[in-house]
């Protein structure tokens, strides 16, 4: 592949949303020692992706400009670094890139083969890209924030999923029911009925009273809430918490680390658990955990949308706008 060309979209400072991706021709990377090149067949969106356009991982991401955005791919393997033994050329594959390299939006990527997991044909790349990122964050939330076993072998707990319709959402209210949780869920009316058919007990409208309140249907108290919405003040959650009830937030701001540490310090039952998603060598067990179960029928990725990377510009501003049910993809 050497000395051959690429398309790739970028952008060059921060801020400027969508307008701000720029279509380049870029020479197509040379994988090194532990990487894998994929020639890549979807690449799903988070809005992770634009926060750090927004300036919001400044200083740390991006490393440097011009950055390709993007993490979660799928595709195949077109060429391999020297010391890569689990993958050869013509295997199909879904990869995390690592945060600092980004190169999603690409027709070429590069990923480390410890981030790289074998995709099988009953999985398509579209469905095995969206459970990166998405699937690994509601994974974390479940099982080491939550304490909760998704094989079922663990104590029933009620579980609260906010901004269920959206793509870490949809995840976490399959497996929590993987976990055999009561689960409540919040959304908009026009996805109530998908929420249900993935699992969850009952379904709040969030633009009604009862829905901005949080108040389950049938009045449980929640062990924990996977809160994937934004916005939403501890006294709203704390009624509704159980004696040792936990809210995992996965967007916290400066009101929620103050929480955070006050809950801490006063020796609070009841606590707020900042979640930030850290790949390590685990996460790719867990990648593969979550292939199989698509695999095997027993968890679902909900496609938004998909769009070609030459008009990736619609992709990204569509998760900007914060009303995707499921994943965004985008296709080269
Ligand atoms: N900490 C981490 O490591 C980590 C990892 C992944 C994601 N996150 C964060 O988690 C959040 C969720 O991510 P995502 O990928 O799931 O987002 P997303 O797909 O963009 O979520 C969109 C969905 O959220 C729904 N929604 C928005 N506000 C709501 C509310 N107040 N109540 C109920 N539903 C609401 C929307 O429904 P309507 O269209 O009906 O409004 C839409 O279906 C984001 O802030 C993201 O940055 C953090």
């Amino acid at each position: 592949m050497a000395g051959k060309l690429m398309h790739a979209v970028q952008y060059s400072k921060y801020g400027g949303g969508a307008a701000a991706l720029k279509h380049v021709e870029l020479p197509i990377p040379t994988p090194k020692n532990d990487e894998v090149l994929i020639k890549l067949e979807a690449t799903a969106l988070n809005p992770f992706d634009w926060k750090i356009q927004n300036g919001k991982t400044r200083p740390i991401l991006p490393k440097k400009f011009p950055f390709i955005p993007a993490f979660d791919v799928a595709g195949e393997v077109v060429d391999i670094g020297p010391g890569v033994k689990n993958f050869k050329v013509g295997d199909k594959v879904v990869a995390l890139l690592r945060n600092a390299d980004g190169g999603g939006l690409a027709e070429y990527a590069v990923a480390k083969d410890v981030m790289t997991v074998a995709r099988p044909p009953e999985v398509s790349a579209a469905e095995a890209a969206g459970l990166l990122i998405a699937g690994l964050t509601a994974h974390m939330a479940l099982t080491q924030s939550a304490g909760l076993e998704l094989d079922g072998s663990g104590k029933q707990a009620n579980i609260l999923v906010t901004a269920a319709s959206g793509g870490v959402g949809l995840y976490a209210v399959q497996l929590a029911k993987l976990a055999n949780a009561h689960v409540t869920a919040t959304c908009g009316a026009r996805n109530i009925e998908l929420v249900k058919r993935l699992g969850a007990d009952e379904v709040l409208d969030y633009k009604t009273p009862d829905g901005a309140a949080l108040k389950s249907p049938s009045g449980k108290k929640y062990d924990a809430v996977i809160h994937c919405a934004t916005g939403i003040p501890w006294s709203t959650f704390e009624p509704n918490l159980s004696a040792n009830g936990k809210v995992i937030d996965l967007s916290p701001g400066p009101r929620a680390f103050l929480t955070y540490a006050i809950k801490k310090v006063t020796l609070s039952k009841k606590q707020l658990v900042p979640l930030l998603l850290s790949p390590n060598s685990e996460s790719r067990i867990v990648i593969s955990y979550l292939v199989n179960l698509v695999k095997e029928g027993k968890l679902t990725t909900v496609i938004d949308s998909k769009h070609p990377l030459s008009n990736a510009e619609d992709a990204w501003a569509k998760s900007i706008d914060g009303h995707a049910t499921g994943k965004i993809i985008v296709e080269p």
